[in-house]
């Protein structure tokens, strides 16, 4: 490059990282029926969800630089009211709870913000976010027209307003919020809400825009939000959503490119052709602000997971997983996905849409604005057949359900449906210096341990006595067994039957756990019948009662109980004994936990036992161990597949609920997950009979380099020795690309002319930080076939693929290989369309 010109470029990146990594301060935001109006400019906005307690401080601006460098421009958040709003007036806005820090990392970023304060949030968050004390406050109904729900909810979003307000950060005052968004998906269910559903509704939407924050309120499946409330759309696909007034942008608040777990369940993943196809649809249909909920789900640390039964895991299969990594190729697809809309942007927000009908289930949208700029997008939705289609006299391969977008209205920058992004090849990797943990035991009582704290004839619910201060909850009785009782004689055993509303339970008869239930995410609610051995005389019945997780949605969800509702044992001389009206004992939570052994100030409240051998399936057991922060700096996840249930702390930081349950051999993970057709959480799951969460994210900034307590409560019996640490690293990289994918990677858009039709596809290979491409373990120019770890050579195949791979990626960082004649040789085969599969070792 000439001197002159390397100036140039030097004072252009200089410019253009002093606006692309400035502070964002959007000014003043309008919307008209096109989009959002920021500083007089139409926008079209790509959000990324990132929930900041769902991670942690140290995280914040890694995950805001990848979701930048992903193609995202605002970063969304709802509000965690109940993990600000400890007990009435009592607040708390610090660690992962610095709402005010997060919002300022994510202005220093560049990007703008999108606070759904709520104060509901859903979001499979325990109570959906709102304190569980505001249901003991006398008279209060949550969501509906009720007094104290709309006291409390209008005192903490005008507390949050005011806090956004004193540090200018709405756009407004110069900061990057540009929307906020009050309530959530109230009008699915305003209707059951009778009488008080409306009137809530409107109340709502009045005390919002009250709050004069200078930038527009949304409301999102609000079908009847009143003006200038913008309603957005939440769901898979929202390209035939339109808004309740024609001078409303069209908004999708959620788009969901993956989904939640619940324990026992299987691992949903949403294929990302099929997540591209929706997005690039929602904008080929006049859609302008899009946003991924989750594109960060992050970690529900403590018992912050909402129920029941939802996983400590957040990960939701979402385009940054769990610990903060780009997920390849959902990330980089979207990526590329992200920059073809981009360019077309000027046309769609000031062109008008002209529609082209291309057959029964294909369409092209064309967009020209007034300066002649022209983009269009090209649909084929059929499920099933590719189609070759011809738009303004040029045939284009269409591949079933998928978009093309065409920036120029000629040429193709990309297809939803064709991945050119690298697959990463991720794994969790045990860490050695983990290994064989020195464990100190203290062991709870199986029962009531100290004073009770009530008796009472019958049964309490659960969640209206531990009112959510713990998971854990004593019923205990006693039975006195006469000796006549033929079952003695005969050495037979009577049978336990319980009912309870859910969520989980161990029963402990005479101190032994004898057995272990619950429900499961689609029913809280569980019953069982078990043999139990009872002695002549006195017997004790001791019934750990769990939640796991409060209930996150639903009409009056609040009101939804937890805990038992009968106890009988059947096999007496006289029948069966009823128990449900006995005299209960009560203890709330644990006594480890009343004693806050779990965190640094509290380990000295008990005595531990020393032991080189800890014992092992022990129920009602808690473990402690001093440990060294996991070799590395790559992200650590705690490997427990060896125990049973509870939960862990590191060094007092909540690492959250763990339980390796397994989900049911009769749940059927497809074989090849086929993207075509409309996506449902279990089309493509995953992970069948297999537990739904192996591993648990302890963030690296919870270590010290030395002397970690790791806190364990396992309730019913798991096999300590094995519990261990694993990394989570990228071992490899791997890649398909065809010859007719487009490519907006290798060269800019500008220089698209310059292809010719020459080497427009690409493979780009990049092995992570402090790491270099170590081998080739595959290539193939032809026709190869499979998947990342398993491809093979077709028929066709250049015998120089390998070589000439090695000879442009062997120990670097990254490499691009163009599909060239320069490259491979691309006569072999004749009429065939040839793709490059290549696997490399990263190290
Ligand atoms: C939506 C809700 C979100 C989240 C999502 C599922 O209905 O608004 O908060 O719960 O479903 O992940």
């Amino acid at each position: 490059m000439a001197m002159v010109e390397r100036k140039l470029c030097f004072l252009f990146s200089f410019f253009s990282f002093l606006l692309l990594s400035g502070f964002s301060s959007a000014g003043n935001v309008t919307y008209d029926r096109r989009s959002l109006i920021i500083n007089g400019q139409r926008k079209l906005l790509m959000s990324a969800s990132i929930h900041y307690p769902r991670s942690v401080p140290g995280m914040w601006p890694g995950l805001v630089a990848t979701a930048k460098e992903g193609g995202i421009d605002v970063i969304e958040t709802y509000v965690f009211w109940n993990g600000h709003e400890l007990s009435p007036g009592n607040y708390y806005f610090d660690g992962r709870f610095d709402l005010v820090k997060f919002v300022k990392i994510v202005q220093e970023a560049g990007l703008y913000l999108i606070l759904r304060i709520g104060p509901f949030v859903a979001a499979e968050w325990n109570f959906g976010g709102v304190p569980v004390w505001l249901h003991y406050v006398p008279g209060t109904v949550f969501r509906t027209d009720n007094e104290p729900w709309k006291i409390h909810m209008k005192n903490f979003t005008t507390l949050i307003v005011s806090m956004m307000k004193q540090e200018k950060m709405f756009a407004s005052q110069g900061g990057p919020i540009i929307l906020a968004q009050a309530k959530n998906e109230y009008g699915d269910i305003e209707r059951v809400y009778g009488e008080g559903g409306k009137p809530y509704a409107m109340w709502a939407a009045q005390m919002a825009v009250s709050q004069d924050i200078g930038v527009p309120w949304i409301m999102c499946q609000q079908y009847d939000a009143p003006d200038p409330v913008i309603n957005t759309c939440n769901s898979f696909y929202c390209d035939q959503f339109t808004p309740n007034s024609v001078n409303k942008p069209k908004i999708w608040t959620e788009n969901w490119p993956g989904w939640f777990k619940t324990f026992g369940s299987r691992d949903p993943h949403r294929p990302p052709e099929d997540v591209a196809f929706a997005v690039a649809r929602f904008f080929q249909k006049g859609g302008s602000v899009h946003n991924y909920y989750m594109y960060h789900g992050g970690t529900n640390f403590g018992r912050t997971a909402g129920g029941p039964f939802i996983t400590t895991s957040y990960d939701y299969d979402a385009p940054i997983d769990e610990y903060g990594l780009a997920r390849l190729p959902k990330w980089g697809h979207l990526k590329e996905l992200h920059k073809a809309i981009k360019l077309c942007e000027h046309a769609l927000l000031y062109g008008e849409s002209t529609l082209v009908s291309l057959g029964p289930l294909q369409e092209a949208n064309i967009y020209r604005d007034p300066s002649g700029a022209c983009a269009a997008f090209i649909a084929n939705m059929d499920e099933e057949n590719d189609k070759i289609l011809k738009f303004q006299n040029i045939s284009y391969h269409v591949p079933a359900w998928s978009v093309s977008i065409l920036p120029d209205c000629k040429n193709v920058a990309f297809n939803t449906a064709k991945v050119g992004s690298q697959t990463a090849i991720v794994k969790m990797v045990p860490d050695k210096d983990g290994a064989n943990l020195q464990w100190d035991v203290f062991m709870e009582k199986a029962g009531i341990w100290g004073e009770a704290d009530f008796v009472k004839d019958g049964f309490v619910d659960h969640i209206n006595t531990t009112k959510d201060s713990t998971d854990y909850l004593w019923y205990t009785t006693s039975l006195y067994v006469d000796e006549n009782e033929e079952f003695l004689s005969k050495g037979s055993r009577p049978i336990l039957i319980v009912d309870s509303k859910g969520h989980a339970l161990h029963a402990f008869v005479n101190g032994e756990l004898q057995v272990t239930a619950s429900g499961t995410g689609l029913d809280s609610t569980f019953k069982f019948e078990s043999p139990i051995p009872l002695k002549a005389g006195k017997n004790e019945i001791a019934l750990l009662s769990m939640t796991v997780g409060l209930q996150n949605a639903g009409p009056f969800y609040e009101w939804v109980g937890a805990g038992l509702t009968s106890v009988k044992i059947a096999g007496f001389n006289n029948g069966t004994l009823d128990l449900s009206s006995s005299r209960w004992i009560y203890k709330i939570g644990l006594e480890g936990e009343h004693l806050n052994i779990f965190k640094p100030n509290g380990l000295n409240n008990v005595k531990w036992v020393s032991t080189s051998k800890p014992p092992s399936n022990q129920p009602l057991t808690w473990y402690k161990a001093v440990l060294d922060a996991p070799s590395g700096n790559e992200p650590v996840g705690l490997d427990m597949i060896h125990m049973g249930k509870g939960q862990a702390w590191l060094n007092g930081e909540p690492i959250g609920r763990y339980w390796p349950r397994s989900s049911s051999i009769h749940d059927e993970c497809p074989p090849k997950c086929n993207y075509r057709g409309k996506f449902m959480p279990n089309k493509c799951s995953r992970g069948c009979g297999e537990p739904t969460q192996r591993w648990y994210h302890v963030p690296r900034s919870w270590f010290r380099p030395s002397g970690n307590i790791l806190v364990i409560f396992e309730e019913k019996g798991g096999e300590p020795t094995k519990i261990s640490f694993s990394r989570r690293l990228a071992k490899g990289a791997c890649g398909l690309v065809s010859e007719d994918y487009p490519s907006i990677n290798v060269e800019s858009w500008d220089n698209i002319s310059k292809f010719n039709g020459e080497a427009k596809a690409a493979l780009q290979l990049t092995c992570p930080e402090n790491t270099v491409i170590s081998s080739i373990r595959f290539a193939s120019f032809g026709t190869p076939s499979g998947t990342c770890g398993s491809y093979q050579k077709g028929k066709c195949h250049d015998p120089n693929s390998i070589s000439m791979v090695n000879k442009v990626c062997l120990n670097k960082k990254g490499c691009t290989i163009a599909l060239s004649k320069q490259n491979f040789n691309t006569d072999l085969c004749p009429g065939m369309s040839k793709a490059l599969a290549v696997e490399a070792a990263c190290g």
